[in-house]
């Protein structure tokens, strides 16, 4: 009960407190964690309220394959971007100035989108991080990259809010042994962004060779899984892994959320738990097996997951 005496004493020093400010409050833990977010701020009441929300756990047995699905389309140049500690995630925010746009499209999207961002979401031990999971599993860490609509709107923050807004690539990273020339990159800068507020300039950064080679996926309407939760996000969700080493994950996991010189906590576990799909279906665009005819009982098939997926 106390907990709750305590949410109101926050939603009433809201009123008092620049909107700047705080946004910059809620949290992956505690009060202000997740299922806080939609009491914190009017403006985020989709955090507790929507029906639409980012992340989801992925059964395999309810996906259905959509043939119309072609595959994604990405741009393949370099782009220059910043490395940003937001104290709440890893982010690489592409230039925006810089041209030629990085754009993606083809899939289950209609519009072009341009790409704004790439967050990074880990967790302190291997079992979680990712904010998506398959079959109630979730990976180390998830890279999302995020597009708005180039299509229609001007921007980002415009985008955020407005129907077919945005479109994020979600990418699981799994343990392997061998390294992705542009995720090391990354990593690497990221020793240079421990804390909060840290900025460092990438150029020549290739977007394009941090996906893994694949043309399946899956896809869903959700929303962004962090506050304002806005439902304006279309998910395609690859059916590869990007490889990372425990060393790269051990170096992430130094990255702080406070700012230099205050009392500092680690970044990890900065993930969303799994929202209700409610009614919403995940489609793919992997085949299933041919279906066998048996005396004219039609076989159901299901997807499932690969063993390299299942738990070790
Ligand atoms: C973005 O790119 C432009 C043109 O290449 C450059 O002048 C500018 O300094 C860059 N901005 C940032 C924040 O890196
Ligand atoms: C985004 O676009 C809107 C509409 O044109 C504009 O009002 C706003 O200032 C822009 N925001 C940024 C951050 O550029």
């Amino acid at each position: 009960m106390e907990f709750h005496v305590w949410i109101l004493v926050f939603i009433t020093c809201l009123e008092l407190t620049s909107g700047d400010l705080w946004t910059k409050w809620w949290t992956y833990q505690g009060i202000s964690g997740p299922d806080y977010w939609g009491l914190l701020n009017k403006e985020w009441n989709l955090c507790s309220k929507g029906k639409h929300q980012s992340p989801v756990d992925i059964n395999p047995k309810t996906l259905v394959y959509d043939p119309n699905l072609k595959p994604l389309r990405l741009d393949k140049h370099r782009v220059d971007a910043a490395l940003m500690n937001t104290g709440h995630d890893l982010l690489l925010r592409v230039n925006s100035t810089y041209e030629p746009y990085f754009t993606f499209t083809g899939g289950p999207l209609s519009y072009k989108y341009r790409v704004h961002q790439i967050k990074l979401h880990f967790g302190r031990v291997d079992q979680i991080g990712s904010e998506h999971s398959v079959a109630g599993r979730p990976f180390p860490i998830e890279l999302q990259i995020y597009g708005y609509n180039h299509d229609l709107y001007n921007n980002f923050t415009e985008s955020q809010s407005m129907p077919h807004g945005i479109a994020a690539i979600s990418i699981f990273g799994m343990i392997g042994e061998e390294k992705n020339t542009e995720f090391e990159i990354l990593v690497q800068a990221s020793q240079q962004t421990i804390f909060k507020g840290d900025i460092l300039q990438i150029g020549g950064f290739s977007i394009f060779h941090l996906l893994p080679d694949t043309d399946s996926y899956l896809t869903y309407e959700g929303s962004q899984t962090q506050p304002s939760c806005m439902e304006t996000v279309t998910w395609v969700i690859l059916n590869k892994p990007l490889y990372v080493t425990k060393n790269q994950l051990s170096i992430l996991r130094q990255l702080h959320k406070a700012q230099e010189g205050l009392p500092q906590v680690l970044m990890e576990n900065n993930f969303r738990p799994p929202m209700p799909l409610n009614r919403r279906t995940i489609r793919t665009n992997i085949a299933p097996k041919k279906q066998e005819q048996n005396c004219g009982v039609k076989k159901i098939t299901f997807y499932e997951v690969n063993d390299k997926y299942k738990v070790t």
